[in-house]
């Protein structure tokens, strides 16, 4: 159809129905299409964007198939880590075969170390069309405004803020290749700590200035297993997830820190502290972001929305399941909900702005190179949890670096 794009997803997990349901935000583009393995799944994923209004959707049999389908415009890459470059080999041999794509946007990570990421920039470049990499985060409503009245109101006056802080929280994921360090790429420090990094340099950049008007000099992190790797939790996860998380034998880290250097143009350092936790013990997902600067602050903290729930003991039989927040952990007494989670996390306006750059033939700023970007710093960090020291950006040997928990 003239003037709307149409839309295939690979994958029909957690974030497809993320996305999926925050496509009723979208204007200009309709999902169409949905690819996954297990063909009762896509089919699942299509029945939901059906239900929701958001496109005709229906279940393809494989990627080449939905990829040359004419009703299909881009593809939203969100299968799991393990798959990925694989599966962008056969979006790009489809579009050899004549499958005519205008965009592919890849969610995080791009790859799960270097040399995967950088091999995904190859076959874009091969393939020759538009990209972005899904970074939810950078599209929160409520950051983008914070980051908006700070930098006029406080950097316009005083000078550009130095420190950005942000942490991402929850009690551990939902499936089990996310467990497994050489399916997923590693451990919480390679899941999360992807956005929680690119949360920061997003804020010191200056609104309007391109990504690289900040450069990183140095990284300095640290990892360690503090709760799933405790003879109880390696149980407990053996028996939620397989036999193949085991975490007395292979565990992946449960924690992480990391302070990254970067300089601006003027030669002003700027400090991105994140924060990353599958040990976290809260209500669900806790996402903290702050800026600092000479005179002016700025916090965000998705758990402190304003709506809480409570419900008293005497409810019995509560059944568990995270509808009240992503990663829930609890049934009972005082609970806060986030009204519209696929918005206040970003999933709206990420997909209507790629959507609305593809639909203009426009190369969004956040793409492959940018998912690159984030996965070279994501190595560096694990290179200086390893060794104990602070890496000089950008270090030599990156290129065949992989962290501890996916040498397997
Ligand atoms: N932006 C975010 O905050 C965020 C949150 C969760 C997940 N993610 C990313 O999204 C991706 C998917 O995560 P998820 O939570 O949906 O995982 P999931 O395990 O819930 O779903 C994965 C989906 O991929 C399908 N799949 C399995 N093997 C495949 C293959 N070989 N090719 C294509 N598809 C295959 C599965 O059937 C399933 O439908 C991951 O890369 C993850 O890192 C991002």
């Amino acid at each position: 159809m003239a003037g709307r794009l149409g839309v295939g997803f690979i994958g029909s997990g957690f974030i497809t129905r993320f996305h999926i349901r925050s496509w009723a935000a979208v204007r200009d583009a309709d999902i169409r299409g949905i690819y996954s393995p297990t063909r009762a799944n896509a089919e699942d994923a299509a029945a939901l964007a059906r239900s929701l209004h958001v496109g005709d959707a229906r279940a393809f049999d494989s990627i080449e198939e939905m990829a040359a389908d004419p009703s299909i415009d881009c593809i939203w890459l969100c299968g799991p880590n393990f798959a990925r470059v694989q599966n962008m080999e056969r979006i790009v041999a489809a579009i050899h075969k004549g499958a005519r794509l205008k965009g592919i946007a890849c969610e995080k990570p791009l790859g799960r170390n270097a040399a995967e990421a950088n091999r995904m920039v190859d076959l874009i470049e091969e393939a020759g069309v538009l990209h972005g990499y899904l970074e939810n985060q950078l599209f929160m409503p409520s950051l983008e405004r914070g980051k908006q009245i700070v930098w006029a109101r406080g950097a316009a006056f005083a000078g550009r803020p130095y420190l950005a802080r942000a942490a991402e929280e929850h009690g551990g994921p939902h499936m089990p290749w996310f467990w497994q360090g050489d399916l997923q790429g590693g451990g919480v420090l390679n899941d999360m700590m992807c956005h929680s990094l690119e949360v920061g340099r997003y804020l010191l950049t200056k609104p309007g200035a391109p990504r690289n008007s900040i450069r990183p000099l140095k990284v300095s992190a640290q990892i360690a297993s503090l709760k799933w790797s405790r003879p109880e939790y390696v149980a407990m996860l053996r028996g939620s997830m397989t036999d193949k998380v085991d975490y007395a034998r292979n565990p992946a880290e449960d924690w992480a820190r990391a302070t990254v250097t970067y300089v601006d143009d003027a030669g002003t350092p700027l400090i991105v502290e994140a924060t990353t936790s599958w040990s976290f013990v809260g209500a669900g997902l806790r996402l903290s972001m702050e800026l600092l600067g000479p005179e002016y602050s700025m916090s965000v903290s998705t758990l402190d929305g304003g709506t809480k729930v409570f419900f008293s003991r005497r409810l019995q039989d509560q059944q568990s399941g995270e509808d009240l927040l992503e990663k829930q952990n609890a049934e009972q007494v005082l609970m806060p909900i986030v009204g519209n989670e696929a918005g206040e996390y970003g999933y709206e306006n990420e997909n209507r702005s790629f959507t609305r750059a593809f639909l203009d033939g426009v190369q969004p700023e956040l793409n492959f190179h940018a998912g690159r970007e984030v996965t070279e710093l994501l190595m560096a960090c694990y290179m200086s949890a390893e060794e104990e020291r602070v890496i000089e950006w950008k270090p030599k040997d990156l290129q065949s670096y992989v962290p501890p928990p996916a040498r397997r």
